[in-house]
């Protein structure tokens, strides 16, 4: 893509101060959109460490500006900020995340609020903060923007313990379809892609088994510039048609994925509750069933690089 693509845009990314945030602040940088780095500075679980580091980031370039803080309390200002500092806002990346893993048949609640908060309900609130401004632009004259949310394989597959991060991420997921539609008139496109990407979180992983293992062992050769190129890609005029869409990004592979829709059918037997028909009929599903595997046995191969 050639750099300046970006020129005169103005992008929000959460948790743009490491990982894959980082790195695709930097990627939108480099095609010339200046950017507002929001991130509380917390640990993977969500324990603040590095309150500053937003600003810090931010300061390292004259495109950038960072907010220090949880999105989920600073939304509404990371939009007044790109607004006052950059004027306006088209494109926004909700990758901003935590995890707190526990076996559902020990619930933690309170772990499970805390993720469902930060990220489920710090990506409604910057959706809700930026998309009035992203219609109004539209209404005067300005290019349609984007929102892309940075969704995982956990939502679709699930993984042992992750209830809170699956059920936040399927939430994102959900979010991302009802903003294509919301927004579909105005040209504002929203997708969802899941990253495959070595950072803190794929260091983090604890093999439940040999697949698992292979992933985490693979997943860490993987740089995060891949998936950063593809958000930029999604953020340029080329995509503008491009929305309500769930992408794979795994080095190179940029993979589309499926998205739930009924594959066959069966009818109810007519009349009455006749058990054994009933379960008859049913077993005619059976081999449509999704296999029960979790997301890291399911990419457990080799990424392409
Ligand atoms: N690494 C992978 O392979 C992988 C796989 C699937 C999904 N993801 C998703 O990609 C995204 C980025 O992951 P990563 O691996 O770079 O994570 P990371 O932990 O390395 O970085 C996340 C950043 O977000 C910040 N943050 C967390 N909650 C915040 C909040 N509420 N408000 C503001 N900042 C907050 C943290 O301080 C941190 O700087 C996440 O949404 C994650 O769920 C990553």
């Amino acid at each position: 893509m050639s750099q300046g693509k970006l020129a005169g845009r103005v992008a929000i990314v959460t948790g743009g101060a490491r990982g894959i945030g980082r790195a695709i602040a930097e990627d939108l940088m480099l095609h010339g959109a200046k950017v507002v780095i929001v991130d509380s500075g917390v640990t993977i679980g969500g324990e603040p460490v590095e309150p500053k580091i937003a600003e810090e980031v931010g300061a390292h370039s004259a495109n950038s500006v960072g907010l220090a803080g949880d999105i989920t309390d600073v939304a509404q200002q990371a939009v007044d900020l790109a607004i006052e500092r950059f004027g306006g806002v088209d494109i926004i990346v909700n990758n901003a995340a935590i995890i707190r893993d526990g076996f559902i048949f020990k619930a933690n609640i309170d772990a499970f609020d805390a993720v469902i908060r930060s990220n489920l309900t710090g990506t409604y609130r910057l959706m809700a903060a930026a998309t009035p401004v992203m219609r109004d632009q539209v209404k005067a004259g300005r290019a349609p923007g984007t929102i892309i949310n940075l969704v995982s394989t956990a939502a679709f597959y699930g993984n042992f313990g992750q209830s809170a991060y699956a059920a936040a991420k399927a939430g994102m997921y959900a979010l991302t379809r009802v903003a294509a539609h919301d927004m579909g008139r105005t040209g504002v496109t929203c997708n969802a892609v899941i990253p495959f990407a070595a950072t803190r979180v794929t260091e983090s992983i604890k093999p439940a088994n040999d697949q698992q293992a292979a992933y985490k062992e693979r997943a860490m050769q993987v740089p995060a510039v891949y998936v950063a190129r593809f958000v930029s890609f999604l953020s340029t005029p080329e995509a503008k048609s491009i929305s309500g869409q769930l992408f794979g990004v795994r080095g190179r592979e940029v993979m589309l994925f499926s998205q739930p829709r009924p594959v066959t059918k069966v009818l109810q037997p007519q009349g009455g509750y006749e058990l054994d028909a009933f379960a008859a009929g049913i077993r005619a599903l059976e081999p449509y069933y999704a296999d029960l595997v979790t997301d890291l046995e399911a990419f457990s191969s080799d990424p392409v690089l």
